[in-house]
């Protein structure tokens, strides 16, 4: 799998274009996600939560669920963006082993500010959680 720059910076697009959906009355952070299946179709995901804190769910899973009850389960790069300048939103230790279910190992997880896209960092869907749980 060979992922270039453009096809970082077409995740990342997609999912500061998809952060803009966010439900996020509460924590005020807003956060997109953008992957690509197998088969070159993108899905894309915002956070979206609830009054009920814990019943929230990341931009990362929400579009991991959309791609996988759309009957695709081979992904293989995933972007995430948030609109606070400041911050990379690294994925969630939920968010990570709900990845490692879906995409290879050597899969590139993207990360950057909706607005910084260029200044993306790259790291591999098994850096972010060695030793997950398997049984
Ligand atoms: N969030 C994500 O959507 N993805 C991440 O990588 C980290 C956190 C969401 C969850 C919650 O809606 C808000 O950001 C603040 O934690």
């Amino acid at each position: 799998m060979n992922h270039s720059k453009e096809t970082a910076i077409r995740l990342l697009e997609a999912a500061a274009e998809a952060s803009r959906n966010a439900h996020a009355p509460y924590s005020k952070f807003h956060v997109g996600a953008a992957l690509l299946t197998e088969d070159g179709t993108l899905f894309t995901g915002c956070n979206v939560e609830n009054i009920s804190y814990g019943l929230s769910n990341c931009a990362e899973r929400t579009a991991i669920f959309k791609a996988v009850s759309e009957g695709h389960r081979r992904l293989t790069a995933i972007a995430i963006t948030c609109a606070d300048e400041k911050v990379f939103p690294y994925p969630c230790g939920a968010c990570r082993q709900v990845m490692s279910e879906f995409f290879p190992p050597e899969a590139p997880v993207f990360v950057a500010p909706n607005t910084r896209l260029d200044e993306y960092q790259s790291f591999t869907v098994s850096e972010l959680l060695p030793k997950g749980f398997v049984f």
